[in-house]
């Protein structure tokens, strides 16, 4: 990709306040799963509102690599499935880009086939554990035939007998889960999936509205097993992709931290495992209005209605982090712009996204001034109400480092600059555009601000 060799700054800077509409682009966990099981099924999948960011292409193309008939038709994706059981060996490797959920979903959902798939990803991909996938794999008999200590590239085969397994998974990850559970759909007879946590529950609800047989129990202690049945008959469907609540992170952070705005963010996905940044932003003193709640396909759904707010500092519950993971960097910057300190214990996981999300948060608040305290599975940082600004930010090519920091520029003393913006578009394509119209000021290098 050519973002890899050539980086492209760009730096925020205090224009005023932000006012207007906005909709976010569709969920991306959503989305991904809208491609593969749309893939997997019998007959005809429709998908409106998906976001045509580069994960989800890229999951996308792989689909189409594995025999599925993938095309955009007006406003509405189509995905000709070639049912459970169907897919066939691809001929070149399949390339996920910066997607660990494009990759590690789709182990599961290939690796059970008796034939070779190879994976490879971007640089920030190729860093990431897959262990984490490949050791439930190698328990139903997957043989992994490349890997670079459990790392892209990798390859995997299929056994000639696939097993059902038993399995609980050892961290927070609904992509472990997920892997799990799309395993066990080409593998006779029941596959069960312990989650010590609830995760993001979107592949237990879609994969029953494309017509798998699961049954989920939840133990007084909040964990849930997750039953599966194994060669299901499951069938295209039609599907409307909800706004992606960790992208509505970003204008609802913007419009707390930058005086005078009030920003409406339409049509966001409100399932109750994703919506932790709101009930943390609220508990910060955020004025968010929840409008229009409503239900479509399964999922809530509801319109933001944001003001700028003092915010103070709180403690996050370590229970909250599934519900937020993806928004500890956006939440990072609300932070820096409370009054008063904010601790964020339990946030391990942030050390194996697109980037050391955790690492690369504390230096980036460093270089503009805020003071913050990085352990290994916590942060905390001391908000003065305000950002000193001018530093410039390594983003590690992980979009939410780069987009959380462009937020942080807009009611900084000083321009906030990101050494690259490219990967932005993995998930916010329309970022730069959609706040441009809400009075964000960007500028790229050797622009003046
Ligand atoms: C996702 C799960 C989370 C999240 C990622 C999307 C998914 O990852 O960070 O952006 O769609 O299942 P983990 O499973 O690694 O927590």
């Amino acid at each position: 990709m050519s973002h890899a060799n050539s980086p492209h700054p760009r730096a925020s800077f205090t224009r005023g306040a932000l006012t207007g509409t906005i909709r976010v682009p569709g969920d991306k966990s959503i989305s991904h799963r809208a491609m593969m099981f749309g893939a997997m099924a019998r007959g005809r999948t429709t998908v409106s509102g998906l976001l045509e960011g580069e994960d989800v292409l890229a999951t996308g193309r792989a689909m189409q690599a594995l025999g599925a008939t993938v095309k955009k038709d007006g406003d509405l994706w189509q995905i000709d499935g070639v049912g459970v059981g169907g897919f066939l060996e691809p001929e070149a490797p399949l390339d996920f880009g910066n997607a660990g959920t494009g990759v590690r979903l789709c182990m599961g959902l290939v690796g059970t086939y008796p034939f070779i798939t190879r994976f490879v990803g971007d640089a920030s991909l190729s860093k990431r554990p897959m262990g984490r996938v490949l050791d439930p794999l190698r328990a139903v008999g997957v043989e992994v035939v490349e890997h670079n200590e459990n790392r892209l590239p990798i390859a995997l085969r299929g056994p000639k007998t696939p097993l059902p397994i038993d399995y609980r998974v050892p961290m927070a990850s609904a992509q472990v889960k997920s892997c799990v559970l799309l395993a066990g759909l080409v593998v006779p007879g029941e596959t069960r999936v312990v989650e010590p946590v609830m995760t993001r529950d979107h592949t237990e609800k879609m994969l029953a509205g494309f017509g798998a047989e699961i049954a989920i129990a939840t133990d007084d202690d909040g964990a849930r097993t997750i039953t599966v049945q194994g060669l299901p008959d499951l069938v295209g469907q039609e599907l409307q992709v909800p706004g992606d609540p960790s992208s509505a992170g970003f204008p609802l952070v913007a419009a707390l931290i930058v005086p005078g705005s009030e920003v409406t963010i339409e049509n966001v996905l409100m399932n109750p495992t994703r919506t932790g940044l709101i009930e943390t932003l609220i508990e910060m003193g955020g004025d968010i209005a929840i409008e229009n709640r409503r239900n479509s396909g399964g999922e809530d759904l509801a319109d933001l209605r944001v003001k700028h707010s003092a915010l103070k500092g709180v403690t996050v519950p370590a229970a909250r982090a599934p519900s937020m993971i993806d928004e500890y960097p956006v939440l990072a910057v609300a932070a820096a712009y409370a009054q008063g300190r904010t601790e964020m214990p339990g946030i391990e996981e942030l050390r194996v996204k697109e980037s050391d999300r955790l690492a690369a948060v504390a230096r980036g608040l460093e270089a503009n001034g805020v003071v913050c305290e990085e352990g290994a599975d916590y942060l905390i940082i001391e908000g003065k109400g305000g950002v000193a600004g001018g530093g410039k930010v390594e983003t590690h090519l992980d979009h939410r480092i780069a987009m959380s920091f462009l937020v942080m520029g807009l009611a900084a003393d000083r321009p906030v600059t990101v050494d690259d913006d490219a990967m932005i578009a993995t998930s916010f394509p329309s970022f730069i555009g959609d706040f441009t119209r809400l009075g964000a000021g960007f500028s790229q290098e050797g622009e003046a601000a």
